[in-house]
């Protein structure tokens, strides 16, 4: 076979793992520009071939699932998620579970959502003072807890639940570690703190289903729909599969849109010029009002274009991988089963031939007549691409702007540490604390 070229360096028996793990980006963008669009890299056990390039990035997620597999990627979910849940499904059932979120996620919902979006933004920034300090990435992880609960179980439990919510979800987070990827049901303390957190969580969800179907009530949530699905034969859904699938969306939706928000405050405090252009927006669509509707998150192709340039520069999830179960070639090399693929995010959004001057902070570029998303459907991808393309964008995008929306009306931010730089320890990737800015409110 005419396997890629391999990267030089590396440790025996950890290959190129050490600095895959303090820095992947560094590593793969090595790869690429020592051996271009395909180069292997040595990881334990495995090899890796990185796929850069807007070319290799379509062959990346456009391979068949019957030729390449999540499961490994995703294997440290399993015991938070639950057995035969998402990734750890035969591909067919999966399918059909991530079919749930598709109704869980369909428009009608969408006017819900916003809605609790907005009123949540209200709630958590009218107890902050006139001025302060706050860590930005502790506060995206806090508000995201409260409006992702409330999009899963409805209001009326995110007033009861959320205390207890963010706990157990903390308590769950708290297994995720190197060490769940290699022995995920070790006795450890974490991991028993995770599955007694998992069992109150299914405890709790239970309640919830028997309460709404003793009262006939009917939520307009995410718990509703997953209540009301079945399986193509016929099958509901047991509480195990229901909190196991309500955990699986928590958890993709969660972080990944707490960093976002995030780095949008510290990218904007960053650049006082352009949030002058974001307020003008507002004032342009609100005037007076201020009110939020679904209708006005639609309508703010300068706010939309910052949260695609923020996706840009820092993605949350920096490499996909999967896992190579039948042989296939691609630019006259051969990808032979057993080993990995990686796709980066950033790696791409930094490739100066598709996004000129990728360092710079400019939102414009995402902007007609530009539209760098849309041109390069395959190089801007901190969403993914293809069959497995992200389901939760526009849930995201309408909740960055309704938090932003508000923000950008009532407060003023400026930076606080020298840099803000990405934490690549986590496994989604957010600012490393500690990433302050100084806020005040603004008078009207
Ligand atoms: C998949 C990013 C928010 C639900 C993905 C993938 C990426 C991604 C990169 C593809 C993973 C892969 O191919 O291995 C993001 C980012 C978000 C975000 C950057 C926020 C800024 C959300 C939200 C939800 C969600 C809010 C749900 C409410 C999903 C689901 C999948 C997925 C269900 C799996 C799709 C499939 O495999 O077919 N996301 N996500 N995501 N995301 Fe998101």
């Amino acid at each position: 076979p005419n396997l890629p070229p391999r990267l030089e360096g590396g440790l025996p028996l950890l290959g190129h793992a050490l600095e895959f793990r303090t820095n992947p980006i560094r590593l793969m963008e090595r790869a690429r520009a020592h051996h271009g669009d395909l180069c292997t890299v040595a990881m334990p056990g495995t090899d890796a071939i990185v796929m850069t390039g807007a070319k290799a990035q379509e062959k990346f997620f456009r391979v068949s699932d019957d030729d390449v597999s999540q499961a490994e990627a995703y294997r440290l979910m399993t015991p938070i998620f639950g057995k035969g849940i998402a990734y750890d499904a035969p591909p067919p059932i999966m399918k059909e579970q991530l079919g749930f979120f598709h109704e869980a996620l369909r428009e009608a919902r969408m006017r819900t959502y916003a809605q609790g979006f907005i009123d949540e933004a209200e709630d958590y920034f009218s107890t902050w003072d006139d001025v302060g300090v706050v860590d930005m990435y502790a506060v995206g992880n806090e508000l995201t807890i409260y409006t992702s609960s409330r999009s899963l179980l409805g209001n009326e439990f995110r007033q009861q639940l959320s205390g207890e919510f963010a706990k157990l979800y903390t308590d769950m987070e708290g297994g995720l570690s190197a060490l769940a990827f290699m022995a995920p049901y070790l006795p450890t303390p974490a991991f028993r703190k995770r599955d007694k957190a998992r069992a109150r969580m299914v405890e709790l969800i239970t309640k919830i289903v028997d309460d709404r179907r003793e009262r006939g009530t009917v939520g307009d949530d995410m718990l509703q729909s997953l209540m009301d699905a079945s399986y193509k034969d016929g099958r509901k859904l047991s509480e195990d599969e229901i909190c196991g699938l309500l955990l699986t969306i928590m958890f993709a939706g969660h972080h990944t849109s707490g960093v976002t928000f995030s780095w949008t405050g510290i990218l904007l405090a960053q650049h006082p010029e352009w949030v002058a252009e974001l307020r003008a927006e507002q004032r342009a669509l609100l005037g007076d009002r201020s009110e939020l509707t679904l209708e006005d998150l639609r309508a703010m192709p300068k706010l939309d274009a910052t949260i695609k340039e923020v996706l840009r520069m820092y993605p949350p999830i920096v490499v996909m991988m999967r896992k190579v179960v039948n042989d296939f070639s691609f630019g006259g090399y051969d990808i032979p089963h057993g080993s990995m693929i990686f796709a980066s995010p950033t790696v791409s959004h930094y490739m100066p031939e598709v996004f000129p001057e990728p360092h710079k902070f400019d939102p414009t570029r995402f902007m007609a007549p530009h539209n760098a998303d849309k041109k390069n459907p395959m190089a801007w991808i901190p969403f993914g691409a293809g069959r497995h393309r992200c389901m939760g964008i526009v849930f995201a995008q309408l909740q960055l702007r309704a938090l932003w929306s508000h923000l950008l009306r009532n407060f003023d931010f400026e930076t606080v540490e020298d840099s803000y730089e990405p934490d690549y320890t986590r496994l989604l990737v957010g600012p490393r604390e500690p990433c302050r800015l100084r806020y005040r409110r603004r008078s009207h």
